[in-house]
């Protein structure tokens, strides 16, 4: 079995035994925060958090906190993103979304139980003191009001008048909401393998290229995929009128944008060598999958 396949069971198993317990009160709400991590997903942040750790040498058994705590916030970003009040999505991960399959307000409480969550299994970790506080506000301040939070209010701001932007301004929203916590899953992983700051610098452009990338194939796949493929709906955003790559600058010029971040990529993973592999490999998937 390949790295990758090993830490996707690892992280689906840590994920499980995080979450409560389906036949405990309050079971609705349970039910729903286990709807929304288990049933899909490609689990990218996590395996981010494994093959970062892993290039510095960090045990795995070390990584499973910030790989779990991770995904409960990406998780709790994909329960708000498809309300009614934001995307208003009714398919997510090739089920119904979490306020079609319970209800509006279990929805918003699943979220919010989500994020908490998260930042228990973070304060729980197996590290140095020292370490668990550089977790802590690692993925605080990257799900805040200065990264994700802060990325959708733009992407909001901007719904209805998607081309408004500026290419950088475009590029800004993108890199907050979904480039945040992309960043926050591989500096989790390096700071667990007690990587130098030199070391976190280079991880860091790789990972800030990845996280646009990341998003601006998210948004081709919207206008290329299939819903079925996706396991969400396509064509949202251009119903919606969302400020998007493609909307922007078109597809082809998208395409070409991920081009150069994937030399960016590999420009700031050079240093490593082959500890990189994985990294380099995640970086390939990010640009060229389709779902
Ligand atoms: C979807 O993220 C939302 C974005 C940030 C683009 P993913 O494409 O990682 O969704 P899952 O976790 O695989 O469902
Ligand atoms: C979502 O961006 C980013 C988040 C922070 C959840 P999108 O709205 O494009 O994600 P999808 O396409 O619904 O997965
Ligand atoms: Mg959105
Ligand atoms: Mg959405
Ligand atoms: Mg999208």
């Amino acid at each position: 079995m390949s790295d990758l396949a090993r830490w996707r069971e690892r992280a689906d198993a840590a994920l499980q035994r995080a979450l409560p317990d389906p036949h405990s009160p309050p079971q609705r709400l349970h039910a729903a925060m286990r709807h929304a991590v288990l049933l899909g997903g490609k689990r990218m942040r996590p395996l981010l958090v494994y093959a970062a750790g892993s290039a510095f040498g960090a045990s795995v058994d070390t990584l499973d906190a910030p790989a779990v705590a991770v995904e409960l916030i990406h998780a709790y970003s994909l329960v708000h993103d498809d309300l009614p009040a934001m995307d208003d999505d009714a398919l997510r991960r090739g089920q119904p979304t979490v306020h079609v399959a319970f209800d509006e307000a279990t929805a918003v409480l699943a979220g919010d139980a989500l994020q908490s969550l998260a930042f228990e299994v973070l304060a729980d970790a197996d590290v140095d003191a020292t370490t668990r506080v550089d977790l802590l506000r690692t993925l605080a301040r990257a799900s805040g009001a200065a990264g994700m939070c802060g990325g959708q209010a733009l992407d909001l701001a901007a719904t209805g008048n998607g081309s408004s932007l500026s290419v950088h301004a475009l590029e800004e929203l993108h890199s907050l909401k979904t480039g945040a916590l992309i960043r926050a899953a591989v500096r989790m992983g390096a700071l667990c393998g007690g990587a130098s700051a030199e070391e976190l610098a280079a991880l860091d452009r790789y990972a800030a290229a990845l996280g646009l990338a990341f998003q601006v194939r998210d948004d081709i796949l919207d206008i290329e995929g299939d819903s079925a493929t996706l396991g969400k709906t396509a064509g949202k955003d251009v119903a919606q009128d969302k400020a998007t790559f493609p909307a922007l600058i078109g597809l082809d010029a998208s395409r070409a944008r991920l081009d150069e971040l994937r030399r960016a990529m590999d420009d700031a993973l050079s240093p490593l060598g082959d500890r990189a592999n994985a990294l380099a490999a995640l970086g390939r998937m990010a640009i060229e999958r389709d779902r």
